[in-house]
């Protein structure tokens, strides 16, 4: 495990080769065997493949998104916030399952933030989101997985570098 969160790093770049539809069954098996509160899995997901819609999810936050359009899957993650109040966690965390089910097996993934985001001063992304692809209410968009081979290298960060100033022992 401490392997693939030593390897997990954002990747933005992307070889054009294509996913196998193995890994792409290994990523939709990883995302629903992410847990849930009271286990009632509020979690939903998109899988894009066509490179046309994946073209136009990539212009919903400028740059902090148009990575996506070289990526050749987009997982769109939402929950349904009539299911439970904590459907962010729900969603982030099978968010997160996707990401390292992507790093075990040699792709490379990074988090595009749709929820409490905006597409223009007028449109909010995940209403962006919601109109391209017809995702109905009450389904939330929180965000977007861009999954490739990566086309770059990132080291792991070395140890001796995080932060452990965050631990706290005992109390604050
Ligand atoms: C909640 C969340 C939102 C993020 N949103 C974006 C985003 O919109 N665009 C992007 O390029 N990266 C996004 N990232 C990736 C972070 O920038 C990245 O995880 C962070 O810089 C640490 O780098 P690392 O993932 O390589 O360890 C997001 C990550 C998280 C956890």
């Amino acid at each position: 495990m401490l392997d693939i969160l030593r390897k997990r790093r954002s990747i933005r770049k992307y070889q054009e080769r294509p996913i196998e539809p193995e890994k792409i069954e290994t990523l939709k098996e990883g995302l629903l065997r992410s847990p849930s509160a009271k286990n009632l899995k509020s979690w939903e997901f998109v899988f894009v493949e066509n490179p046309e819609t994946i073209k136009k999810l990539a212009q919903v936050r400028g740059a902090s998104s148009s990575f996506l359009a070289g990526a050749p899957l987009a997982i769109v993650v939402m929950g349904n916030e009539q299911t439970t109040n904590v459907w962010v966690e729900d969603a982030s965390l099978a968010a997160m399952i996707g990401q390292l089910v992507a790093t075990s097996i040699g792709l490379g993934s990074c988090w595009i933030q749709i929820r409490n985001r905006d597409h223009s001063p007028e449109l909010s992304a995940e209403d962006y989101v919601r109109n391209l692809l017809g995702i109905p209410e009450p389904y939330r968009v929180l965000c977007i997985l861009a999954v490739g081979y990566p086309a770059e290298e990132k080291k792991p960060i070395p140890k001796g570098e995080l932060p452990y100033n965050k631990i706290h022992l005992e109390k604050f």
